[in-house]
């Protein structure tokens, strides 16, 4: 059986700076990072920023994040400790690291290229890249001692491991050369220069951004060029700083086949990545306590209705049979994460009502996924 997985003594740890939530969409990422994060500086007296993707609207009011600025602001209403929190803008931060690596002027014409403009806000995979930018920022400016970092609601929660290297070979140097040495020239200049290639970058280009229009290419990477190199070695210096101890990966996962699935190819990708996994939250179970089987229930109620169709008492036992078959469905699904893991530990969480918004219910979050045993209390 897979061993348990200790929250607290991951929140407290003081070598690990690092704290990433994935998996994938609705699973609840979201709300683990910010109530670990909460955990992190009311119980352990860390100095924590949690950096959200993706708030619902509610929770972002409760962590005062109501301005999207893109800088971490202090959390009021903590009973001790202090955090800082912040969602993520995407476009703003590639603005930023844009201004950061070229002269004003550069940066001017490079936020008026079209081309730039389609990248830095539908590349798919610049909110994963820009997420792994911002942390790097984060990191760099030394003021936190643990960054908790929610993930973007991928698709596919690979897109989260690939975004910096497909942002690498979209930047890749030779490519940017070849494209950018047809200009000044016009984009049919660096056609002809290019001959049967260019048909080849094209599609390249296309399959890495998703069919956008390349009508600005060349210009758009030859304003780039200088700050390509220093984004390359950025996204690369990021994925590595991820596979070292100081970071601590966590999986979360609902007890639906889709989350399941999802969260054994994610945990397969980071351990092959080499990427520290620490455990798999399994978050949003439903457990029945009672010792009732549905089997039995559905026979006493059929027993029951043969007296009295209408019973009320034969109802709430077929009530109780859906909801026990429902979670032996769902210690089902769960199983099948262990049987393709066995060695990542493991938390169990309940479905704590129907939201967490709160900083009350967060701290419950935090309490409920760190103060019990894993199982013994779904169980
Ligand atoms: N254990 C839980 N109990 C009750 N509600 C939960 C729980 N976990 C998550 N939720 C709710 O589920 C929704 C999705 O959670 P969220 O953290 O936004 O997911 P993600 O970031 O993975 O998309 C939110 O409304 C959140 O409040
Ligand atoms: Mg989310």
């Amino acid at each position: 059986m897979a061993t348990e997985l200790d929250l607290d003594a991951l929140l407290r740890d003081k070598d690990k700076h690092v704290i990433a939530c994935c998996g994938s969409g609705g699973v609840g990422k979201t709300t683990t990072a910010a109530a670990l994060a909460l955990r992190a500086a009311e119980v352990h007296g860390r100095r924590t920023v949690v950096l959200t993707i993706d708030p619902a609207h509610r929770l972002a009011q409760s962590l005062g994040m109501e301005a999207l600025d893109n800088t971490p602001r202090p959390v009021r209403g903590l009973e001790s400790g202090s955090l800082d929190a912040m969602m993520l803008d995407m476009k703003r931060t590639f603005d930023d690291v844009v201004a950061l690596h070229t002269t004003p002027d550069r940066a001017a014409e490079i936020f008026a290229n079209p081309f730039y403009q389609a990248v830095s806000s539908t590349f798919s995979g610049t909110q994963e890249y820009m997420a792994m930018e911002k942390l790097g920022q984060l990191r760099e400016t030394g003021e936190w001692d643990l960054i908790v970092l929610d993930t973007p609601p991928s698709r596919s929660a690979l897109d989260f491991l690939d975004a910096p290297a497909r942002l690498a070979r979209l930047l890749d140097g030779r490519v940017i050369r070849l494209l950018s040495a047809s200009t000044p020239g016009s984009r049919r200049s660096m056609l002809s220069l290019m001959g049967a290639s260019a048909a080849v970058f094209t599609r390249v280009f296309n399959k890495i951004l998703g069919g956008h229009l390349l009508t600005d290419v060349a210009e758009f990477t030859a304003s780039l060029e200088d700050t390509f190199g220093g984004f390359r070695k950025r996204a690369e210096a990021t994925f590595r700083a991820l596979q070292d101890d100081q970071t601590s990966f966590l999986v979360v996962a609902t007890p639906e086949p889709a989350a399941v699935g999802e969260a054994v190819y994610f945990s397969r990708r980071l351990t092959e990545e080499r990427m520290p996994l620490d455990g798999i939250i399994l978050n949003r179970l439903t457990p029945v306590r009672a010792s009732l089987s549905a089997e039995r229930a559905l026979g006493a109620a059929a027993i029951l209705e043969e007296d009295e169709p209408e019973s009320p008492v034969a109802a709430a036992l077929r009530t109780h049979a859906d909801l026990a078959r429902r979670w032996s469905t769902e210690q089902r699904v769960a199983a099948r994460y262990e049987a393709a893991c066995p060695d990542i530990p493991q938390v169990w969480l309940s479905t704590l009502g129907p939201e967490v918004v709160d900083l009350g219910g967060l701290r419950g979050f935090g309490a409920a996924a760190a103060e019990r045993p894993a199982r013994s209390h779904v169980e």
